[in-house]
């Protein structure tokens, strides 16, 4: 599990709903969120690049770096900052696991830069 279930934690998916990569994109509300599986935790955020929209699910993973698959800018899915770019980020959400279902906060966060 990677957060608390404290704030509006909503079921979204189930483990085995990801991919071989171990991605999914779920719609909440009116946003794409990118569940990204990163050894045995599963993290969340936008699937929507900050720079010109690329689909972030669709990136390559290196540790906890998503490259997005258009311009291949670095977010940190643990952060959902750019260690390359200073002051760009992409929203995050936390992620808490009940058994095979993935629950995320659907309220999301911007991580502080
Ligand atoms: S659209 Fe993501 S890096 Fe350009």
């Amino acid at each position: 599990m990677n957060g608390q279930a404290g704030g509006q934690f909503i079921p979204v998916a189930r483990l085995s709903d990801l991919d071989a990569r171990g991605r999914a994109v779920v719609r909440v509300g009116d946003t794409n969120i990118a569940l990204v599986r990163v050894g045995e935790q599963v993290f969340a955020l936008a699937d929507t690049c900050p720079h010109r929209g690329g689909p972030l699910s669709q990136g390559d993973v290196a540790g906890h770096l998503l490259h997005c698959p258009l311009h291949a800018w670095p977010f940190d899915v643990r952060t959902g900052t750019c260690p390359e770019r200073p002051g760009v980020r992409v929203r995050i959400y936390e992620v808490a696991l009940r058994g095979d279902e993935i629950l995320v906060d659907a309220s999301g966060s911007f991580p502080a830069v």
